[in-house]
């Protein structure tokens, strides 16, 4: 007698059933002080003539079994090349004397995608010897899954502290490599940073 066939849930002759593994949600990170309510719904975090390497910060929001979320508010913020945010005082966050930039949002459709032009932000500093390697913050929510609040990284963040250049991802300690986005030259003078973003489930 086979005794791993005699004690699957599906018994003899009726094979158990399959089910498809769930997706890994995507990890939270830290909000940060930069954060601004009420960031206008536009495809672009900056204007064509901002100076820096262009981006398309695209990808789809999923849930768990890989289903496009429509619905989803995907709000988006980031410094700019140098790595100044448009407030440089977290107090400043209501003031209208500084105008948003580099700060929308969008909403997804039925296939879960966002899209985005902008730059690629530059890294900066937090402290004596501390920095943040570059990144760009997203919140999402859609009032159905879990609410995420995360950052996306990319492959290095080069830089010259002193002599020696050093990849600044190894030194930040919340950049996770699991939150990488992978740059694609679409053959013009963008670069696509691609990114899948799954929320958790409810109560998860
Ligand atoms: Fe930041």
């Amino acid at each position: 007698m086979d005794i791993t066939r005699a004690t699957g849930s599906g018994g003899w002759g009726s094979p158990a059933p399959r089910t498809q593994p769930k997706l890994e949600p995507t990890s939270p990170d830290i909000v940060g002080p930069f954060f601004r309510d009420g960031s206008v719904v536009s495809d672009r975090l900056c204007e064509a003539s901002e100076p820096g390497e262009k981006l398309i910060l695209q990808g789809k929001i999923l849930d768990q079994s890989g289903k496009p979320v429509q619905g989803a508010k995907v709000d988006v913020w980031q410094a700019d090349r140098t790595g100044a945010y448009d407030i440089s005082d977290p107090a400043d966050k209501d003031n209208p004397a500084f105008p948003m930039k580099f700060r929308a949002h969008q909403v997804t459709g039925p296939d879960g995608e966002f899209a985005f032009k902008t730059i690629r932000p530059g890294h900066y500093q937090i402290g004596e010897n501390q920095w943040r390697t570059g990144h760009i913050h997203v919140k999402v929510n859609d009032g159905q899954h879990k609410d995420l609040t995360t950052q996306l990284y990319f492959p290095e963040d080069l830089m010259t502290p002193g002599n020696a250049t050093s990849d600044l991802n190894d030194s930040d300690h919340w950049f996770d490599p699991k939150r990488v986005v992978e740059l694609v030259s679409n053959g013009n003078q963008w670069t696509q940073a691609n990114y899948n973003i799954v929320l958790a489930d409810p109560g998860k």
